[in-house]
């Protein structure tokens, strides 16, 4: 297994979702609001983060969107996530409109259903997705928290796989069935949560941040990153943004990648 990564614009290496470029580590804005959203954004972007991932159910899109107007950055430069909550099926287009608004932008960079609407795949809301990036409102489109099957009934029903599907992804829930799965079909397996989901204290992952002299934290994001797994991590604090940035250039061992692989626990095919 090859654990090094290639750096990419800004030394942070991309994922090609659906022909666009996607930082491999992004910041996460989940539960900030208002002005500590809008300072927490502005200060990501400051320290390297250039993507920039909101929801609408996080209520913070406005908040968000004064960030992205504030910057120096050309939006170019920037990608912009944000999601459609489940319970806006049928109302797709104006929830759409509503995030461009409030966000201050003219398109998205990727646009995901935040969970599968009411457990079934969505296939009227996929077909509105694709629409939307027909139009060029949005560059991607993908899912969060789907399983395999849930995907395939979208690639059955419309002919198009989503480029990205966001679940909880940290040593407890690495499933190498499920990310061969995602590979294949050409889906990038983006984790959220990965700091949050994980036993910090796990003597592995302890051991293993001794001998790199780093921390427990800084070794789970480098060991999605060894995976290509995309993350995205949230931290109101410029010092923890930075550190967690800075897991991009740290680089583990095969067989120390293999040890965090060995402390999952997902039991069930996804
Ligand atoms: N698609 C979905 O269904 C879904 C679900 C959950 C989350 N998300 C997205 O994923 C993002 C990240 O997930 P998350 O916020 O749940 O979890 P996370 O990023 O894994 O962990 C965030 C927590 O860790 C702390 N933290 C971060 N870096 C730290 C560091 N270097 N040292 C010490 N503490 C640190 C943060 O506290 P401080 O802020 O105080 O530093 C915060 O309490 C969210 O913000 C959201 O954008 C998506």
């Amino acid at each position: 297994m090859d654990t090094t990564l290639p750096p990419g614009a800004d030394g942070v290496p991309t994922a090609d979702a659906g022909g666009r470029a996607m930082p491999l580590i992004g910041f996460g804005t989940h539960p900030m609001r208002g002005d500590q959203a809008t300072e927490a954004v502005l200060t990501a972007l400051s320290v390297g983060y250039r993507l920039v991932d909101t929801a609408t159910r996080y209520r913070n899109e406005a908040a968000v969107g004064a960030a992205l107007a504030a910057t120096d950055l050309p939006r170019s430069d920037l990608f912009v996530t944000t999601k459609m909550p489940p319970d806006q099926v049928g109302r797709e287009r104006l929830t759409l409109e509503r995030s461009l608004a409030a966000l201050g932008c003219d398109y998205l960079d990727l646009w995901l259903i935040h969970w599968p609407p009411g457990g079934y795949p969505g296939v009227t809301s996929w077909r509105e997705f694709v629409r939307a990036r027909e139009e060029g409102l949005v560059r991607a489109i993908g899912v969060s928290n789907y399983s395999v099957a849930l995907i395939d009934a979208l690639h059955e029903e419309t002919g198009v796989y989503p480029a990205v599907n966001q679940v909880q992804w940290g040593p407890g829930d690495h499933d190498p069935d499920f990310a061969e799965a995602m590979r294949r079909r050409g889906v990038v397996l983006s984790a959220h949560s990965p700091l949050r989901s994980t036993d910090l204290d796990h003597p592995v992952l302890v051991d293993i941040a001794r001998r790199y002299d780093r921390s427990a934290r800084d070794i789970v994001l480098a060991w999605n990153l060894c995976h290509r797994v995309a993350v995205t991590v949230k931290s109101a604090h410029r010092d923890r943004m930075e550190r967690n940035l800075s897991a991009v250039g740290l680089t583990l061992s095969p067989a120390d990648v293999e040890a965090i692989d060995g402390l999952s626990t997902a039991v069930t095919a996804r």
